[in-house]
């Protein structure tokens, strides 16, 4: 395994990658590796000849300074993780290497979707990460890119961007791994006190709530969200920022139930705020 931390080396071991005749399958991260993203380095190991994986904690999609400085960083043991997943090449860039004039002038613009819910919540978040996406993907060159369903929202944003802006990779969205209670994985989860580690299980509790009432035939939107608002009200700790049902492409309130819809759910619990989601076709 080839771990580099200069953007020109990452462009040259996946070029020369690919003149050997190797698909890439691009993993991009955070870091601090759980078993959400070692599913896509799975996934992109059983499609791909060689999976580079990056590791950077992007500063300019963090809108609150305090949550950038709570990430945490467990470079040494995610690389371990990386190598016994099977990953070809890692890029750990530092800040100033992939902005090494400061914080980048030009951002990409995800539009209307990027200030809906999460980006509600989280002002120039997704700009961030789509910037940095479309710095990734550029630097890379063609590729399949993985990304996990349970930043749902995120997932649309980078089929947006790649969509719009041509760039040279194929976007493969992979299904939501859980704790054995539910749970969704996330880096976030180890700073959950325990009480609110128990707590948090609420989030995917009132989805299957909104799924069992779209499922058993509920019509009504607003009553699909009042069964997941009633759950979320049921655990004290847990205070509700969005419960909603929305087409899984526009993500505008769905109305027809004909097709799949998204539950889409966020919640603050002790100060970390969660967010999980669930695909039904009533
Ligand atoms: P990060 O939170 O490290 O997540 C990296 C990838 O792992 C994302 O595609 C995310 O959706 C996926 N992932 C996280 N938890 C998962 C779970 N429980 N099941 C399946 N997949 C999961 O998301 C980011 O980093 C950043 O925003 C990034 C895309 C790297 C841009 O900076």
């Amino acid at each position: 395994m080839e771990v580099v931390t200069t953007r020109e080396g990452f462009g040259t071991a996946t070029s020369k990658a690919r003149s050997e005749g190797a698909r890439v399958g691009l993993v991009p991260t955070m870091g601090s590796l759980h078993r959400g993203h070692v599913s896509l380095l799975e996934t992109a190991a059983s499609d791909c000849d060689v999976v580079a994986m990056t590791i950077f904690v992007n500063p300019i999609q963090f809108s609150f300074a305090e949550d950038l400085a709570r990430y945490p960083s467990n470079l040494e043991q995610d690389i371990e993780l990386a190598r016994a997943a099977g990953v070809g090449i890692v890029f750990a860039p530092s800040v100033s290497e992939m902005y090494p004039s400061g914080p980048p002038e030009t951002r990409v613009d995800p539009g209307p979707l990027a200030g809906r819910l999460e980006g509600a919540s989280r002002p120039g978040h997704f700009a961030g990460v789509a910037t940095v996406v479309t710095k990734l993907l550029g630097i890379s060159g063609h590729c399949r890119a993985y990304f996990g369903e349970k930043d749902f929202q995120q997932l649309a944003v980078v089929r947006n961007v790649v969509r719009d802006l041509d760039l040279d990779a194929e976007i493969i969205g992979c299904p939501t791994i859980r704790e054995s209670d539910g749970l969704a994985c996330s880096s976030r989860n180890r700073r959950l006190e325990s009480a609110d580690r128990v707590a948090a299980t609420v989030l995917c509790k009132a989805l299957e709530a909104g799924r069992a009432r779209l499922e058993g035939g509920e019509r009504g939107t607003e009553q699909v969200k009042n069964a997941m608002r009633v759950v979320v009200a049921s655990e004290p700790r847990a205070k509700l920022d969005y419960a909603v049902v929305v087409d899984p492409v526009t993500f505008d309130p769905a109305t027809s139930r004909a097709g799949e819809v998204r539950l889409l759910i966020a919640a603050d619990l002790g100060g970390v705020r969660l967010i999980d989601n669930m695909g039904v076709r009533p």
